[in-house]
């Protein structure tokens, strides 16, 4: 008896040490597998949660502008997730921007209350191409607020804080004309488009302008 005992606990101990190898195997598997798992779904849960954000925000957006209707256009532009560009229905698209054409006559501080109800301001003039932009849509007889004023001793100012830049500016010959009249249009005179100061209590059309809304 005493013989043929020893083979059995050797055989035991070797098969308790493979199922532990076995079992170990099983683990590191299962650990594997587990970690993969939790790392695809991490990144699904990130993926839906960006998805979901981007959407609560374009609603904001939306929501915030408050247009009856937007019209948007397919861009191909370095700005990620964003695929269309839009301007509220009636407004015209130019570069980053939309325009809008005030017929109605007010003062100036008037107009710019007007374009501010609607998230727009007076319109900046950054450039040659965007001023060669807009007098193509004006009409030649009238005259446009734009966002430019003068609050005192000449001191020209964009209302969105562009930074006055004597070198891109579109004064009329021999304008401006009077330290009184601290209002800009633009107008069209001598055959060809200009700014003119004018007096801010003149009721003027004027150009609303605002960012393009990017979804
Ligand atoms: C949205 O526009 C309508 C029509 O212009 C206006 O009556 C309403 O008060 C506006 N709502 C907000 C939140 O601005
Ligand atoms: C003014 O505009 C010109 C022409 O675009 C530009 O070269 C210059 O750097 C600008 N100056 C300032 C102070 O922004």
């Amino acid at each position: 008896m005493n013989a043929d005992s020893p083979p059995a606990p050797q055989k035991k101990t070797m098969s308790h040490e493979s199922f532990h190898k076995f079992s170990k195997v099983l683990l590191t598997s299962f650990t594997v597998y587990f970690l993969l798992l939790t790392i695809l779904f991490s990144v699904a849960l990130i993926t839906l949660f960006k998805k979901y954000s981007q959407l609560l925000e374009e609603k904001a957006i939306i929501k915030e502008l408050n247009y009856t209707e937007l019209e948007c256009r397919k861009q191909h532009s370095l700005l990620k997730d964003k695929v269309w560009s839009c301007c509220p229905k009636d407004w015209k698209p130019f570069s980053s921007h939309c325009y809008f054409l005030s017929i109605d006559a007010a003062s100036w501080s008037e107009s710019e209350e007007k374009c501010s109800s609607t998230g727009a301001h007076l319109m900046v003039i950054h450039s040659q191409e965007e001023q060669d932009f807009i007098t193509q849509i004006l009409n030649p007889k009238a005259a446009y607020y734009i966002g430019l004023s003068d609050p005192g001793h000449r001191q020209w100012q964009w209302v969105d804080q562009t930074p006055y830049n004597e070198s891109v500016t579109f004064w009329h010959r021999g304008e401006p004309s009077s330290d009184n009249k601290q209002c800009v249009i633009l107008n069209h005179r001598y055959s060809r488009w200009g700014w003119n100061d004018i007096f801010c209590s003149d009721k003027q059309k004027s150009i609303c302008q605002m960012k393009k809304i990017y979804l």
